[in-house]
């Protein structure tokens, strides 16, 4: 008997969520059972939407899908189906709660697991799913890294990468102008992205959101280096970090069903209190998007074609409410909920942000 499998990705997209599609879609072709798999468009949506979003995923259409960034299945983080923005047929907006709606519907599709790809949101649904009677089965992805169940999420490394690169670029046109450059990198909570870019590409200020910053510490830094107009400075920040006497810069997004505010723009603040205290040339330069898009790194496509058998594999074991993870070299799994109950963020005594301190890099304390 053909046994059905439903993948979906939700959430912000990343690199290697179609290795993920392509390495799930292959081992079932090639596994000794007969199975089907199927995709639902826009993660919960697809199966939501009057007519449904489904779509079937062989070898044909996951060709090739190691290379491509993005996802095929396309995704949205205006999907949760706790609490749906539902459009009425006289144009006004409601949120509801169509969690029953969808299990129905997902048991009607006669599916054996549903696999979700996505981040600490996506598989916070997943758990909630899984407790009314969901055969679930998460994989873990964010650029941010900043899931505490795995060491790595695939699409980590490929952002610090493009954030590398971009420094890398930014480095020799501050040392032409002798200014002040700062780059804007993501990361909401967890400043991975802005530390290992800071120490690859020799950064002389990392601010991370885990550490709040001293403006005198920056300035300090900044004198020290910039001399009667000569030398420059180079700051990677995290869109997350915040001043020690102030706040995270954040503004509300008014898309419907978009439920968490919106970040970016702390480079201009910092670019303003130290304009205040310097006589300096400064320019900001905010990477946002371009760390989420493009082709993954090979890091990542193995990364996300590892995690993607690893869940085919849980679904042919039954292990329901589990998430993939990487622990040190094993590729093992553990409950959702133990994966979703708290953030990985830098901790004080993690190495390479001692290796940065070592190397002199001023951390804003
Ligand atoms: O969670 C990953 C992340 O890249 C954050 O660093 C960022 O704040 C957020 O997604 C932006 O998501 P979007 O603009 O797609 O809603």
């Amino acid at each position: 008997m053909t046994k059905k499998i439903l993948i979906l990705t939700g959430g912000g997209d990343c690199p290697g969520l179609n290795p993920v599609i392509r390495a799930i879609t292959r081992a079932a072709h090639y596994s000794k059972d007969d199975w089907e798999v199927l995709g639902s468009i826009k993660a919960f949506c697809g199966i939501l939407d009057e007519p449904q979003k489904i779509i079937k995923l062989t070898n044909k259409i996951v060709a090739g899908l190691e290379v491509k960034g993005g996802t095929i299945l396309e995704t949205t983080n205006k999907g949760d189906p706790f609490c749906y923005p539902t459009v009425k047929s006289d144009g006004s907006f409601i949120i509801e709660d169509r969690s029953d709606e969808l299990i129905t519907k997902i048991k009607k599709l006669d599916v054996e697991a549903v696999i979700c790809i996505g981040g600490d949101g996506t598989q916070a649904i997943s758990q909630k799913l899984y407790e009314k009677g969901l055969n679930i089965i998460g994989v873990p992805k964010t650029i941010d890294n900043d899931l505490s169940a795995t060491d790595f999420t695939f699409g980590f490394q490929t952002a610090v990468e493009t954030a590398t690169e971009a420094v890398d670029k930014l480095v020799t046109t501050a040392q032409s102008h002798n200014r002040v450059m700062i780059a804007e990198v993501m990361g909401r909570d967890a400043g991975w992205i802005a530390l290992y870019t800071a120490v690859a590409a020799g950064a002389e200020i990392a601010l991370i959101p885990e550490i709040p910053y001293d403006i005198e510490k920056i300035i300090q830094t900044i004198k020290g280096r910039i001399v009667d107009g000569q030398g420059f400075v180079n700051i990677v920040m995290a869109e997350g970090a915040k001043p020690k006497k102030g706040k995270m810069v954040t503004r509300n997004c008014q898309e419907k069903g978009y439920h968490k505010p919106l970040l970016g723009g702390i480079g201009f603040t910092l670019m303003e209190e130290i304009k205040k205290r310097l006589d300096v040339s400064i320019r900001v330069t905010v990477l946002g998007h371009i760390q989420r898009g493009g082709t993954p790194i090979a890091f990542d496509r193995i990364l996300a074609t590892q995690f993607g058998i690893k869940s085919f594999e849980l679904a042919e074991r039954k292990q329901f409410g589990h998430m993939v993870s990487l622990l040190g070299a094993n590729f093992t799994s553990i409950p959702i909920k133990k994966a979703i109950a708290k953030y990985k963020c830098i901790a004080p005594d993690n190495y390479l942000l001692n290796c940065a301190r070592k190397l002199g890099i001023c951390l804003g304390n």
